[in-house]
């Protein structure tokens, strides 16, 4: 019966002792991920841009190319693209999420 008193104590002591180890743990990577917080507004707004073409180029080869095949983004310029982007976004019928990506991957590869 002492013997089992014993035990129970140790690992008490132990789960105590452990318990104190993982919250001071888990404290470091908490700083850790604020401090990359702070450095990254820059990166993560190129790779929200990199994204929205990714998706625009999913956009203009499947819903572009429904009525005619898919045009070549570089053959116009980014004024061009900007008329026939008004008359085809409604032709594609697309969303204004599918719109602002369509127009980011455009945009992108249109000729300057
Ligand atoms: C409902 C049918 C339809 C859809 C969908 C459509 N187009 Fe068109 N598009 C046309 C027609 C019709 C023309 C004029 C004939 C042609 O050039 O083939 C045209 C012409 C074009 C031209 C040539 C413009 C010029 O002045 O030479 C481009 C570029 C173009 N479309 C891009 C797109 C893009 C980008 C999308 C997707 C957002 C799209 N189209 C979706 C029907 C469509």
């Amino acid at each position: 019966m002492k013997k089992a008193i014993t035990i129970v104590t140790f690992s008490l002591l132990v789960f105590a002792c452990s318990r104190k180890t993982v919250s001071t743990s888990s404290t470091v990577p908490a700083t850790a991920t604020s401090s990359t917080t702070e450095a990254s507004p820059e990166s993560a707004g190129l790779n929200a841009h990199a994204l929205l073409v990714e998706q625009g180029k999913g956009i203009f080869t499947t819903k572009c190319s429904k009525c005619h095949a898919t045009k070549d983004v570089t053959a116009y310029t980014t004024t061009r693209w900007d008329g026939i982007l008004q008359k085809m976004i409604p032709k594609a019928k697309l969303n204004e999420v599918e719109a602002k990506q369509v127009t980011a991957y455009v945009m992108e590869y249109a000729s300057k």
